[in-house]
């Protein structure tokens, strides 16, 4: 770190970024009964109440992982966003913490929305979008806040940092900023002519930055706008995700009303290019082939695994849970590696197994049988003997609701079917020695990782009791149920230290 930055960076720290302590007074107002509502996930994370959409930023700082995201606290509805935020120490036990940021500026007015957050000095830095809308139109701005402790936020004076994207000012949003030798450099999504961009720019001190030029673009097939982009380096490649709007449906692939999805190649920080990359629709591959997943952000574990969280929702879906109050939840973090084929697999962390607290089942099933899974909060893992044989589970409630997950071997594709209109996703899947899955319900969500993790889909679901695991197909399944426990809460001892050391500081 060059000395004359450090200096600037302890200044500016100190001198030049404003605080408010408003919104951690309400959170220690806040009352914890509002965790408990029908459909409520239990170790999934939703918000305290109201809504939640993407995650706004993952981040590993001072020993533990952070989730911000996207959170209106008033109701089940999206509304001017503020980052909530939820710490771990192990990636399953998660504390609500106050909302980071809050928007009160004159550049944030209508919103915080996402962005990206990095340590630097001990100093955990966020970027986000200022979002404003005056006069029926919308103005988006690059903004920075800064923070020693994870818990108090201070917004640098001088936002923003960027005030407005080559293309306008509309569509210019979820700035990702990472550190290269010594250099900084930060990617932000917009939209031109209709067609998505990603722009990238540099800077040497994470306040004054630089137009680089575009990166990336949609020649038309790609959609009329891209946000929320997330690039790590693995295995020597650089993978680049993305949030796209506007992709037109083939078949099966792009179903959703927006696809979150990646493209592998490699860039090159002397050109500031990505090389033997083209973002079209021959080349980039959805995460995840569910009905509700969007906006995937990543951090490197502090073991050097790559690890993701995505919003396990989708834009235009019919929050049934939005008239108890609250909205939404993110996926369970989830480890990728790279194939030798460039292909993405995901698996939940190991860490996801000290959720389990008891077997409830544990035997071979014959094509006909079936048995209550007893709870709403739970995992199975499933195993046939071999890969030529179909393979067929249902999840049925009230008799009539149902999931279905049907892996169909001679065709060589997995398919599931939570019933209604759009009700079926599918995915080409040629299991390796046998077929195994592990399915991981939530009351009103499931994820199914299929093999490795080679394909994964996420939805929500609205389980009413009782839930029966149907099997059927043409060959016997060794199924293993685990009861899970819950993962997500307030912290008592949390309440307690904010009032004693930062709002009694206050004064
Ligand atoms: C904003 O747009 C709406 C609908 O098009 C229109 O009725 C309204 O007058 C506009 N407001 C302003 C301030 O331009
Ligand atoms: C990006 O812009 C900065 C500032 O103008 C410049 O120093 C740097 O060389 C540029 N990088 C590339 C790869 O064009
Ligand atoms: C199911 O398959 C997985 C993956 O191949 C394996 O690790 C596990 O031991 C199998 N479980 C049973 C009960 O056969």
């Amino acid at each position: 770190m060059d000395v004359l930055l450090l200096a600037t960076w302890l200044c500016v720290a100190t001198a030049e970024f404003a605080t408010d302590l408003a919104h951690i007074e309400a959170f220690i107002q806040q009352e914890k009964y509002l965790l408990r509502k029908k459909y409520r996930p239990v170790y999934h994370i939703s918000a305290p109440v109201g809504w939640l959409n993407d995650p706004s930023s993952f981040v590993y700082f001072k020993r533990q992982y952070h989730v911000f995201y996207q959170y209106h606290p008033y109701n089940g509805a999206w509304g001017h966003t503020r980052w909530g935020h939820a710490i771990s120490d192990n990636l399953v036990d998660w504390a609500h913490y106050p909302p980071a940021l809050v928007p009160k500026e004159y550049y944030e007015k209508h919103g915080c929305l996402s962005g990206s957050a990095l340590v630097h000095n001990n100093y955990l830095t966020v970027f986000y979008t200022g979002h404003v809308i005056s006069n029926n139109k919308t103005y988006q701005t690059q903004n920075v806040a800064i923070s020693s402790d994870s818990i108090v936020f201070q917004k640098y004076l001088y936002n923003p940092i960027i005030r407005k994207g080559p293309y306008g000012v509309s569509d210019f949003r979820n700035p990702m900023v990472w550190n290269y030798r010594n250099w900084w450099y930060m990617m932000v999504g917009t939209a031109k002519d209709g067609l998505g961009h990603l722009l990238l720019y540099s800077s040497a001190d994470l306040f004054s930055w630089t137009l680089n030029g575009t990166l990336a673009k949609s020649f038309g097939d790609m959609g009329h706008m891209w946000e929320n982009p997330d690039l790590f380096e693995i295995d020597g490649l650089t993978v680049l995700i993305l949030s796209v709007q506007g992709i037109q449906a083939e078949g099966y692939r792009f179903r959703n009303l927006y696809q979150t999805g990646y493209v592998v190649g490699k860039f090159n920080y002397v050109t500031a290019r990505f090389e033997d990359f083209e973002v079209s629709t021959a080349t980039f591959k959805e995460l995840d082939y569910g009905h509700d997943f969007y906006a995937a952000k990543t951090v490197q574990a502090a073991d050097g695994r790559r690890l993701l969280i995505a919003w396990l929702g989708m834009w235009e879906s019919d929050f049934q849970e939005s008239r108890d109050g609250w909205a939404s939840l993110l996926t369970l973090v989830r480890e990728v590696k790279l194939t030798s084929q460039g292909r993405i697999l995901m698996m939940p962390v190991k860490e996801t197994a000290n959720l389990r607290t008891e077997i409830l089942e544990d035997a071979w099933y014959s094509p006909g049988e079936a048995f209550s899974a007893g709870t709403k909060s739970f995992e199975l893992i499933v195993n046939s003997t071999a890969v030529v044989y179909d393979a067929i589970i249902t999840l049925e409630w009230n008799g009539r609701r149902q999931y279905t997950i049907g892996y169909i071997a001679d065709q060589g594709h997995i398919t599931v079917d939570r019933g209604g209109k759009d009700g079926v996703r599918r995915a080409d899947w040629l299991p390796n020695g046998h077929l195994h899955l592990r399915i991981f319900v939530d009351y009103s969500s499931i994820e199914i990782f299929c093999g490795m993790g080679e394909v994964v889909f996420s939805s929500r679901i609205y389980l009413k009791r009782p839930i029966l695991v149907k099997i059927g197909g043409d060959t016997q399944l060794h199924i293993t149920q685990y009861k899970l426990r819950r993962g997500v809460g307030y912290d008592n001892k949390l309440r307690k230290h904010l009032k004693e050391h930062i709002i009694a500081k206050k004064g």
